[in-house]
């Protein structure tokens, strides 16, 4: 059997031998006749003349694929060139996020969010990272996990805009804010009045709020209640979290929650253009289920799983804003301003609308015009308009839910029912109309056409296989106003047999997918994760941010982005002591900690800053000590600080962890720690 290449192949392949050959600097004489490559089973493979027949021979060494060498060369960013996207994926319940530069699936960093990590020093002694850290905090108790699940990037009219990354913590219903500039978690918020959420975290478009959906229901102010008073006591949230950008900061006091039905809301989504304003959650449980097999009662996956509609939650976010301004408008639990139930619904401010069995992705279309919902249970996808639901809600075409809020009709609010496949979960677009699904059951990617309201024009176009049950997926900008195509990542649950066995606990598996429209859609990459589960990510392209490449000024304080009250600057080094604290001014700089002899006392409660006095890009001071579980990431310009009570006497080396120059081995110094 001959396989043969198709025209696109071809023509990359010529531009690979073009590369090539430039990069040889030598003229090739261009090939008489074709050159046969036998494949690896034997079969042989005709290609186009023009090749080099270096490059075939490996091809044909290694057994690859026409589709193999065109997944190559889509992906591979040759050294010293770098990609075209950053894609900010979630580390699941390893509690961070990895940074990860498209096409070519290579990791740039692990950003620790909820969990420390001692290369970037958050957690290990730095005053910063424990004060990140420490506010989320959970009643008294340190939390130091986190099962991070959807980051949203900071969005200017509805357009990603590359300031800051936020993320949730599912387990403690926990929010972060990363800043861009430094890649750097700056804050944590915690949820005071619930104990997970999950439709977390998706922004306003122009980023004021970072809406927050909890999951589980607990009762409100997360007290305690017997199960027996699930329908009177415990219920879901919608928090919006106010958020400063020039502070970076999102201001607590100045945020809001309505209260919600104990129906597990999932997943949510911002409105935007049209919707703007307007907010958008599943739900999966509005059976009220509350398990107890012991009891005699249906299991939780069965009980939440009867009827054949759960409820969409739609938000009037504008309106909600307005009402928690209002004096006497909302109920002050725990430090949160809370709209409650029947205040939202009175306010105009919450509504209901049918949606297919146990639903889980709300997904808006670029347009703001429609929000796309996923059926799990059910092989559709549910498209609704959103100026059909805007004149229900004028029609007031509705009846009631057990707590007498409004449920929009569903034909009223439907333009159609799609039919994707088994298990469909998340939708992305991209800029040409089109929407991709991910079908968890199938494991299978389905690309389909919007019809805006016509329902005539939503069809199937293709279907790709991944491997395997794919959860979320990833476009190229593909939550914003304008998706770019190109790139799609398919976050994957199962991996099986991707990747060299490393034990029963497999790599996770992201793949890109080629989605360009160059041809059929194509898994083109796979990448292991490293880390735990990749949930969700958002794909922004690379030139639409600008990191600092070092401090803006010797002597920076990270966490407040601003110089630092305890700056050091050489000649400036000193050991002060005032009873038994101890303050330590240190510096560092190639290849050298200033002081290097510390002397203090068992007992000594120790503050140590030390700055990192370089300019240049790169250099980067690392700083543990042994003994006393302190680790640091001291990058050019940066003071850091890190405290410690001198419980055991003796003698500590303290040393440079990062290799940063040919006498990186003698940048060390002495802590004698003398005993009472
Ligand atoms: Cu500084 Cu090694």
């Amino acid at each position: 059997m001959k396989r043969i290449l198709s025209m696109l192949s071809v023509v990359l392949l010529l531009l690979f031998a073009a590369a090539m050959l430039s990069a040889c600097g030598e003229e090739r004489q261009p090939a008489e006749e074709a050159t046969a490559v036998p494949a690896a089973d034997g079969d042989e493979t005709v290609v186009a003349s023009g090749l080099p027949d270096e490059a075939m021979t490996i091809a044909s060494d290694r057994g690859f694929s026409p589709d193999d060498i065109r997944a190559a060369l889509m992906t591979y960013v040759p050294s010293g060139k770098l990609d075209e996207y950053y894609l900010f994926s979630s580390g699941g319940h390893s509690g961070n996020v990895l940074v990860v530069g498209v096409p070519s699936m290579r990791i740039l960093k692990q950003i620790a969010v909820f969990t420390p990590e001692s290369w970037q020093g958050y957690g290990f002694g730095s005053v910063e990272s424990k004060t990140i850290l420490d506010a989320g905090n959970v009643d008294g108790v340190e939390i130091r996990m986190g099962d991070t699940h959807h980051p949203a990037l900071s969005e200017t009219e509805g357009d990603y805009d590359g300031d800051f990354l936020f993320i949730n913590d599912k387990a403690s219903a926990r929010v972060a804010v990363i800043d861009l500039r430094d890649f750097e978690t700056k804050q944590i918020v915690k949820d005071p009045n619930i104990i997970s959420n999950h439709g977390s975290t998706f922004v306003t478009p122009n980023t004021e709020y970072v809406l927050q959906g909890s999951q589980y229901a607990t009762p409100l102010g997360w007290d305690y209640a017997p199960i027996s008073e699930y329908k009177e006591k415990y219920r879901g949230l919608m928090t919006a979290w106010k958020f400063d950008r020039e502070s970076g900061r999102i201001i607590p006091e100045e945020s809001f929650s309505i209260e919600l039905p104990p129906y597990w809301q999932d997943l949510c989504d911002a409105g935007k253009l049209v919707s703007d304003g307007w907010a958008f959650c599943n739900s999966l449980n509005s059976e009220m289920a509350t398990g107890g097999v012991e009891q005699g009662n249906p299991p939780f996956e069965a009980g939440a799983s009867q009827n054949d509609t759960d409820y969409m939650h739609i938000f009037n976010i504008d309106k909600a804003a307005e009402v928690a301004e209002a004096a006497g408008k909302t109920e002050m639990i725990n430090g949160m301003r809370v709209i409650r139930m029947d205040t939202a619904v009175e306010e105009g401010i919450f509504f209901l609308a049918p949606e297919p069995k146990s639903p889980h992705g709300v997904d808006v279309t670029p347009d703001g015009k429609y929000m796309v919902v996923a059926g799990k249970l059910d092989p559709h996808v549910t498209i609704f308009g959103f100026e059909k639901m805007m004149q229900a809600i004028e029609d007031k075409n509705w009846t009631e839910d057990a707590y007498g809020i409004p449920v929009l009709d569903f034909d009223a609010t439907v333009v159609t029912q799609v039919e994707l496949g088994l298990g469909p979960l998340h939708t992305q677009y991209d800029g040409d109309g089109n929407a991709y699904t991910s079908l968890f059951l199938d494991s299978a990617l389905v690309k389909w056409s919007l019809g805006g309201d016509d329902p005539a024009g939503y069809k199937v176009l293709e279907k790709v296989p991944v491997q395997y049950n794919l959860g979320h997926i990833a476009a190229a900008e593909g939550d914003t106003v304008s998706p770019d195509g190109n790139y799609l990542v398919a976050l994957n649950k199962w991996a099986v047999d991707r990747f060299l066995p490393v034990g029963p606990l497999l790599p996770q598996n992201e793949q890109l997918v080629d989605i360009s429209g160059a041809g059929p859609m194509r898994v083109i990459y796979d990448m292991p994760m490293g880390v735990g589960e990749p949930h969700y990510a958002q794909m922004i392209k690379a030139d639409k941010l600008d990191p600092w490449l070092v401090y803006p000024e010797v002597g920076w304080d990270t966490l407040a982005q601003a110089p630092s009250e305890f700056a050091t600057l050489p000649g400036e080094e000193k050991i002060e002591r005032d009873g038994k604290n101890v303050t330590v001014f240190m510096t560092a700089v190639r290849s050298h900690l200033t002081p290097e002899h510390v002397e203090i006392e068992k007992g000594d409660h120790v503050t140590w800053h030390i700055t990192n006095i370089e300019t240049a890009h790169d250099a980067t001071h690392g700083f543990q000590l042994g003994g006393y579980n302190i680790s640091l990431s001291i990058e050019p310009g940066e003071t850091t600080t890190f405290e410690f009570d001198a419980v055991n006497d003796g003698t500590f080396a303290f040393y440079c962890t990062e290799f940063c120059s040919a006498l990186h081995l003698e940048m060390m110094g002495y802590l004698f720690v003398k005993p009472e």
